[in-house]
């Protein structure tokens, strides 16, 4: 099965476009910084406006540790390294990703805060309690095994610490059309109930602090991509920069697949107990 999501994501070169796009845009000399990237290397449906709600959830103080579970190329670790003074671990399953994360860490200097390992959200190649916050973005649908996922990331919080979540769970009106931008095939695409997420928080041990459905927003957020349609004088995102002459299609997939209710999106946040 991971095979299946490593093949549907990785692709060669993908450091060099997102610095591409950025210079395209913005001119030759623009500096690369987490926020100038931002628009093309946060993977996930609302991008960065999507980052900064997981922010005012989990409000990082200067020198905490925070976990990114499935940080793709990494933008939202380097963003948040960058504006909260924090110290992130991103791990992903794709080494194609992990390795333009690192490319891209290392041109916005921050390669000494934001650290990528290859790696498993099931298996997390990390110590227990050894964060103070963790989150994970549009992730949990390549996830079959959700229990595990949750049990792994409650593991690796200090009690009292937060994660933030966004996830897209099953709607009532049938499965995805396929492509989407998260999986090719049904092989690779795991969504559950919110009702069944909410559970395996609890039975992972979480307080669920807040359970948001976001539906709406996206299919704005969505809708307005579509609706710029081939006008090159917008910048492409994430979406079109990783997955290439695939995105479009599977842009428009993830947003009918929204708007006939195949697909409910949830903002959540869970606490880990104090005792
Ligand atoms: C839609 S992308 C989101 C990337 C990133 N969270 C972001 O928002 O920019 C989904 C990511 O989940 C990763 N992923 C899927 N299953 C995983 C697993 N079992 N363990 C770790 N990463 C996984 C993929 O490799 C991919 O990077």
């Amino acid at each position: 099965m991971s095979e299946a999501i490593t093949r549907h994501y990785g692709s060669a070169g993908l450091a060099s476009r997102v610095v591409e796009a950025l210079r395209a845009f913005e001119g030759p000399d623009v500096p690369i910084t987490p926020e100038g990237l931002a628009p093309f290397d946060h993977f996930h449906g609302c991008g960065l406006a999507g980052t900064k709600d997981v922010a005012k959830w989990l409000a990082p103080r200067p020198g905490e540790r925070l976990l990114d579970i499935g940080s793709g190329i990494g933008g939202p670790a380097r963003w948040f390294a960058a504006k909260y003074g924090v110290q992130v671990t991103g791990v992903d399953l794709t080494p194609e990703f992990c390795a333009a994360a690192e490319t891209l860490n290392a041109m916005t200097g921050l390669a000494d805060r934001v650290r990528i390992l290859e790696g498993s959200a099931l298996a997390l190649p990390l110590p227990d309690g050894a964060y103070d916050a963790a989150y994970s973005q549009n992730v949990i649908m390549n996830i079959a095994d959700k229990p595990l996922f949750c049990r792994e990331a409650f593991r690796m919080l200090r009690p009292g610490g937060r994660l933030a979540l966004s996830n897209l769970c099953a709607g009532p009106g049938g499965e995805p059309y396929f492509p989407v931008p998260w999986a090719t095939t049904r092989d690779a695409s795991f969504l559950e109930s919110p009702e069944s997420m909410r559970a395996n928080l609890a039975a992972a041990g979480f307080e669920i602090v807040e359970f948001r459905d976001v539906t709406p927003e996206l299919v704005d957020a969505q809708r307005r991509v579509r609706d710029r349609g081939e006008n090159r004088k917008v910048p492409p995102i994430a979406v079109d920069i990783i997955m290439g002459e695939r995105a479009p299609e599977m842009r428009l997939n993830s947003l009918r697949t929204i708007e006939d209710g195949r697909a409910i999106a949830i903002e959540a946040l869970a606490r880990r107990p104090e005792q």
